[in-house]
């Protein structure tokens, strides 16, 4: 049993038009730091999608006729449950997910925020006119909520990446169903308890948890009645799923993998680079898709650098999310370490030269040393690939346009990162980089009412700001004719 205060907010199945299911067949939910079952879920297959995306489509018409103002004030009050209960949120979040208790919080706090800026921006849904070709007509454009939204999410944010989807779907009108990932389903069913208690209609917003994630995902992109689909987590299924939408030719938006660069030039402030580097390389143990994936370092500031940035490294306590002080968790898996070991491993072989860290850690069998490499090269297979852990690779680098052409030398296009200071320098390198975002002196750049998301293969659409709210509406062209005497 978790030890929270209110106990409620453990569920033990899918919450589907406003019930919640029960099911002889289980899922246990284990803690990443430890390996003990914390709960266990019933396991709801390819029957409870589609009932899921039938009821959402049921509630469709209900919730997109009440006026921005009426879905506004029940957002609030989603928003204001989920901060009023933000301790025990992120105590299950830590218990099923891994990450300190403090990243947690915050994360709770992150996902709250899409809640909060998207019930107002709602009200924000303007059309337009349009001066017409002939005096007897009038063009007038609208937005309507595109329907039912479909949604898979991961487990590295069980809570926000859920909140970010679904806030920008139900303020724009839509209803909305989500299947998260199968190793962190509490904080998602937590949340559904909250959205029940906030006065979410049955139907609008339904969680549906099973193991069954091939056959759930087809349902979930091949329904007839879902008219858009929405992504977060790697490339590689991000591509499949956007295939299976092909076939309905639904609406896709995806949040899909990063190899972001972090470009630290010769005049920036070292100091800051430095607490740049680690917001964005260890948060979350460095299984973020924003998390930096390759330090570039001027060869004039090399040294002064890695020495301070391998200081900051040494200092990271891992352990259990739960204990004070703790700020590296466990990994996801045994097989996510093992992954990270096998490229730190290759690029050591390919001469990279292990300066911190770079094994498992004597904590457990998910949890991995925070590693720090020198003498990588850009074609090494840990700078050509998505570490999805607490390394960082740093390369060294001689000149400007060099370095922007190695930041770009990739597949990906989410995150990148630079510090500098010459304004001139800063122009050329923010809008000589191939990315969705760049943080230019600032390594923390998410927040709700900022447009995250990402160009080339790292996916497409945005999530906050007033451009994720275009991703759930539909233009619609009106033209009034006849209007001459
Ligand atoms: C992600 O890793 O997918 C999201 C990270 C963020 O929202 O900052």
């Amino acid at each position: 049993m978790l030890n929270i205060t209110d106990q409620q907010l453990i569920k033990k199945g899918s919450y589907i038009n406003g019930r919640w299911l029960t099911s002889a067949e289980q899922i246990a939910i284990t803690n990443p730091a430890d390996g003990c079952i914390i709960a266990s879920v019933a396991n709801a297959g390819i029957v409870e999608t589609e009932q899921a995306v039938v009821a959402a489509k049921a509630a469709l018409a209900v919730w997109s006729a009440k006026s921005a103002s009426e879905r506004a004030g029940i957002l609030r009050n989603w928003f204001n449950l989920i901060m009023q209960h933000q301790d025990d949120l992120a105590a299950i979040l830590t218990q099923e997910q891994g990450k300190p208790l403090a990243e947690a919080k915050g994360e709770v706090a992150y996902g709250a925020a899409f809640i909060e800026w998207f019930a107002e921006e709602g009200k924000r849904v303007y059309g337009d006119t349009i001066p017409a070709p002939s005096a007897d007509k009038r063009i007038i454009v609208i937005k309507q909520p595109v329907g039912v939204v479909a949604s898979i999410t991961p487990w590295n944010f069980p809570n926000a990446m859920i909140a970010r989807k679904a806030a920008a779907a139900l303020a724009a009108g839509c209803t909305f169903v989500v299947r998260p990932a199968i190793q962190t389903p509490l904080s998602a069913l937590a949340m559904a308890e909250l959205a029940e208690r906030a006065g979410i209609p049955a139907g609008v917003f339904n969680v549906v948890v099973g193991s069954e994630a091939k056959a759930m995902g087809e349902v979930l992109t091949m329904h007839p009645d879902v008219a858009k689909f929405t992504f977060t987590g790697s490339t590689v299924v991000g591509k499949s799923l956007i295939s299976q939408c092909a076939h309905g030719v639904k609406k896709v938006s995806m949040e899909l993998g990063g190899n972001a660069p972090f470009i630290v030039f010769d005049d920036a402030d070292i100091d800051a680079a430095v607490q740049g580097a680690m917001a964005s390389k260890y948060r979350n143990a460095g299984q973020t898709c924003v998390c930096t994936n390759r330090i570039f370092v001027q060869n004039k500031v090399l040294a002064q650098f890695s020495e301070k940035f391998v200081a900051a490294v040494k200092e990271l306590a891992i352990g259990n999310g739960l204990t004070a002080g703790v700020n590296i968790g466990p990994m996801i898996s045994a097989e996510a370490v093992k992954n990270v070991d096998q490229l730190v491993q290759k690029s050591v072989g390919q001469g990279a030269k292990v300066v911190l860290g770079g094994k498992q850690d004597a904590a457990g069998a998910n949890f991995y040393q925070p590693t720090v490499l020198t003498n990588v090269t850009n074609s090494m297979a840990i700078a050509g690939n998505e570490i999805f852990g607490p390394v960082s690779p740093i390369i060294a680098f001689s000149e400007e346009a060099e370095v922007i052409a190695m930041a770009n030398d990739t597949e990906y296009g989410l995150a990148a990162y630079f510090y500098a200071r010459d304004i001139g320098r800063i122009w050329r390198v923010a809008e000589g980089l191939e990315y969705g975002m760049v943080g230019i002196n600032e390594g923390m750049i998410s927040n709700s009412a900022a447009p995250f998301g990402g160009v080339k293969q790292s996916g497409n659409g945005r999530e906050g700001s007033k451009y994720g709210l275009d991703d759930y509406l539909e233009i619609k062209y009106l033209c009034m004719g006849g209007l001459d005497k």
